[in-house]
């Protein structure tokens, strides 16, 4: 008998999330310049645990509790964190085996507005293969969560979940009434030939130029670098659902 489809949504920025409408969801959280990515990266490399935290003030706190602390605002680390959020900082020698508390301009502010979803998984590039293959197993209603830039709809965060949807999609488990799943689609099915091309226009790839912070582009664009899905467990990122 065939199976009922289930439902794939994307929001496009944080102002038109619906908590109420994504309880029973699972919904993954993007943010791949840079903070999704940074995310993955430091589980490849090793680390425990991320805390995600909204608020300077209480990032700054856990400072002063002897935690290690990733910490920027529009691109620029904070003056009593440790790092910031290039994927390059979580080096390995750096992350292995560390908790690490995290805020970021918009990623963790998004992960905490999903709090109350049935699941939240964090998605990049970094890790498209092994996250759309586990979503596509759990046989649940997606939501695609783009972070944007302070409420903005930003092109990177919707190609990569255009992307993610387009692979969702071709698995025939999923379908859409979402316009925004649709737009997403179709960006994607523009970008994909060229990424970093099309990335190039983007309006945070040319803030990060202009800082000096873009190193980390073409990494960020990277399909594949791991297989972990880090997993919101009892308010802390923890390494991997599988
Ligand atoms: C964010 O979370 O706002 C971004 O990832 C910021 C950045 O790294 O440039």
């Amino acid at each position: 008998m065939p199976m009922d489809k289930r439902n794939l949504e994307i929001c496009l920025s944080p102002l038109l999330y619906e908590p109420e409408c994504h309880k029973e969801s699972i919904v993954v959280i993007i943010d791949i310049l840079r903070a999704t990515s940074a995310i993955c990266t430091a589980f490849a490399h090793g680390a425990q645990s991320i805390i995600p935290v909204a608020g300077i003030e209480e990032a700054r706190e856990y400072k002063s509790q002897g935690y290690l602390v990733a910490a920027e605002r529009d691109g620029f680390v904070l003056d009593f964190a440790d790092f910031g959020n290039s994927p390059f900082n979580f080096t390995r020698e750096r992350v292995k085996g560390k908790t690490i508390v995290y805020s970021t301009t918009n990623g963790t502010g998004i992960i905490k507005q999903a709090g109350s979803a049935g699941v939240i998984v964090i998605g990049s590039f970094l890790n498209i293969s092994s996250l759309t293959g586990w979503l596509i197993e759990q046989e649940r209603e997606v939501v695609l969560f783009c972070a944007g830039w302070k409420n903005r709809f930003n092109l990177e965060d919707t190609i990569c979940a255009g992307a993610i949807a387009s692979r969702l999609m071709s698995s025939s488990l999923y379908s859409t009434i979402c316009d925004s799943t649709l737009a997403a689609l179709d960006l994607w099915s523009i970008a994909r030939t060229d990424l970093p091309g099309y990335i190039e226009k983007s309006a945070h790839r040319s803030r990060l130029r202009e800082k000096g912070l873009d190193d980390c582009i073409e990494f960020c664009l990277t399909e594949d670098y791991t297989e972990i899905i880090p997993v919101i467990k009892d308010g802390v990122l923890v390494n991997n659902i599988l």
